[in-house]
C-alpha cells in the first residue's frame, strides 16, 4: 500500500493509499460515518460507508474518539466542496494509540485552560495554521537575506554584558562569573559585519520584562541584520524591502492557512515598499493635535503607536528619536545631535513596533563618552570598542521581532499564539 501525506494527497487521485494520522473529529449519519483525519500536513475527510466496508471496520469507527491515532486506507477522490479539494473513501482503519477524554473539545475553552494545555492545543487547525505561517515567514526572511548577500552568523546566548539596558536582564551564573541571557545579538553582529560585510542572526532573545501585554514575550526570536558601509537611509530601504517581501510571500504561499485563521488579506495586499517615514518630531505633534498628553523627549506607549500607525495601510517608520530615550550605541544625527539616526517600524492595525534599528556610533571618542554616561562596565565592552579602533566604518542594522510580525500577518489578538511554547510573565509551563 502506498503511504501518502494529506498535504500531497492530490497526487493520488483514484488510487488507494495509507494515511497515518489522528482522528480530529467525527460525524455519523446511520449508515455513513465521516472521519476528520489530520496528519500534520493537512486535514481530510474520510467517508466510511457501512455497505462497503467489513462490519468490524464500521463498528471500530463507531468507537473512535478524538485524537486516537490511526492508520486509514482508502481511495482518494477529488471533492470540490472539501477545503483541501479531496476526500477519501475509507476501506480499512487500524488503531495505533487510544485517546480517552481528550481535554480540548470542539466547545469554547478559556485562555488559561488552553495555555495549560498548549502541548495539545497546537494540534488544533488554527494553531497549526499559525505555526505553519510562522515557519514560512522565517523561510521568507532567510531566503530574502541569503539572496541579498547576507551571511548567517550565530551570536552567543550567554553574555557578560547587556545590549538594551540593564533593567530587564536575565541573570545567571557562568561558573564563578556573572552572566546574562542575551537581549539582542547586535553587538556581536557588529563585529561579524566587520568580518563578513552583510550578516544576520536568527535566534532566541530574552527580556525579564514585568509587562503583561499582548505584545510582550519573555523569550522571543529576533532576526538581526547588520551591514558594514550602510547608512541610516540604506538601513530603512533594506527593512522595507524585507518586510514587503515577507508579506507578499505569505500571501502567495499560505492562502489555505490564512483562510483557516480567517485573516482579512485585503489588509496585507497593500503592504508594498516604500513605506511612509515620519519624524519623531512630527509624530509628537500629530499625537498632541489628537489630544494625547505627550511631550518631546518622551517615549511612545502602545496607544500612541496604534494611533500613529492606524493612519496608514502599510507599516510606517518613525525616525530620529531623541538620543536620551534610545540605546547607547545609536549614532547621533550630525546635523542635529539631540536626535539619533534610528527608526522604529510600526505595523498597521495596532500591532506596534515590529522593528527597531539604527546607524551605530563609529567614533571611538563618542562611544567612550556614551560608556561613561550609561555607566557601562568598561572591561565587558572593551572588545566592542576595538571595532572602532581597527578600521571603523559607518554601519547600520536592525532587529525584527519575529512574534510581532507573526501576530500582525496572522491578525492575532495576542503574541501567545505566535510561538509554539510561549514564555510569558509568570508562565513557564508547559
Ligand atoms: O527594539 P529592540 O529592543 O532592539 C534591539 O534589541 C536592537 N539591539 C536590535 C538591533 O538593532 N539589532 O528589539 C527589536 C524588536 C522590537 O522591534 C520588537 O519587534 C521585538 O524585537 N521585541 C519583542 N518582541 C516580543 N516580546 C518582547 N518582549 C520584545 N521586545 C522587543
Ligand atoms: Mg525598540
Amino acid at each position: 500500500m502506498r503511504k501518502a501525506t494529506i498535504g500531497t494527497i492530490g497526487q493520488f487521485v483514484d488510487q488507494e493509499v495509507l494515511i497515518e494520522g489522528w482522528l480530529h473529529n467525527k460525524r455519523s449519519s446511520g449508515k455513513i460515518q465521516f472521519l476528520q483525519i489530520r496528519d500534520g500536513s493537512g486535514f481530510i475527510q474520510g467517508v466510511v460507508v457501512k455497505a462497503e466496508v467489513p462490519e468490524q471496520v464500521f463498528q471500530l469507527c463507531h468507537t473512535l474518539t478524538q485524537e486516537t491515532s490511526i492508520r486509514a486506507t482508502g481511495l482518494v477522490r477529488k471533492e470540490d466542496r472539501a477545503p483541501s479539494g479531496f476526500e477519501m473513501t475509507v476501506t480499512n482503519v487500524e488503531v495505533v494509540g487510544d485517546s480517552e477524554n481528550y481535554p480540548i473539545t470542539p466547545k469554547e475553552h478559556g485562555v488559561d485552560f488552553l495555555m495549560d494545555h498548549r502541548h495539545l492545543w497546537i494540534r488544533s487547525p488554527r494553531q497549526r495554521a499559525i505555526l505553519k505561517i510562522r515557519a514560512e515567514i522565517i523561510k521568507a526572511i532567510q531566503s530574502c537575506l541569503d539572496n541579498d548577500g547576507f551571511t548567517l552568523v550565530d551570536p552567543p546566548i550567554l553574555t557578560p554584558s547587556s545590549c538594551e539596558g540593564t533593567t530587564n536582564l536575565f541573570h545567571t551564573k557562568y561558573f564563578e562569573e556573572d552572566a546574562y541571557l542575551t537581549q539582542s545579538g547586535q553587538l556581536y553582529m557588529e563585529a561579524a559585519a566587520m568580518a563578513l560585510g552583510r550578516v544576520y542572526s536568527f535566534g532566541p532573545t530574552f527580556r525579564a520584562e514585568k509587562s503583561k501585554t499582548r505584545r510582550h514575550l519573555i523569550e522571543f526570536w529576533m532576526i538581526e541584520p547588520e551591514m558594514a558601509f550602510a547608512d541610516h537611509d540604506e538601513n530603512l530601504r533594506i527593512q522595507e524591502q524585507l518586510v514587503a517581501h515577507v508579506v507578499q510571500h505569505i500571501l502567495a504561499h499560505c492562502a489555505l492557512e490564512l483562510k483557516t485563521i480567517g485573516r482579512d488579506i485585503s489588509k496585507l495586499e497593500t503592504v508594498k515598499a516604500p513605506f511612509p517615514r515620519i519624524s519623531y518630531d512630527d509624530a509628537i505633534k500629530f499625537l498632541q493635535a489628537r489630544g494625547h498628553d505627550i511631550k518631546w523627549g518622551e517615549d511612545f506607549g502602545a496607544p500612541h503607536e496604534t494611533e500613529i500607525a492606524s493612519s496608514y495601510d502599510r507599516p510606517v517608520f518613525i525616525e530620529r528619536y531623541p538620543v536620551g530615550i534610545k540605546a547607547f550605541y545609536m549614532k547621533p544625527d550630525p546635523n542635529r545631535p539631540e536626535v539619533a539616526l534610528c527608526a522604529d517600524m510600526l505595523a498597521p492595525e495596532g500591532y506596534g513596533e515590529i522593528i527597531g534599528g539604527s546607524q551605530r556610533i563609529d567614533d571611538p571618542v563618542l562611544l567612550q563618552k556614551r560608556y561613561e554616561e550609561h555607566q557601562l562596565p568598561m572591561e565587558a565592552y572593551q572588545w566592542y570598542m576595538d571595532l572602532r579602533k581597527y578600521g571603523s566604518v559607518p554601519h547600520s542594522g536592525f532587529g525584527l521581532g519575529l512574534e510581532r510580525v507573526v501576530a500582525w500577518i496572522c491578525g492575532l489578538e495576542h503574541v501567545r499564539e505566535t510561538i509554539p511554547f510561549p514564555r510569558l510573565l509568570y508562565r513557564l509551563y508547559p
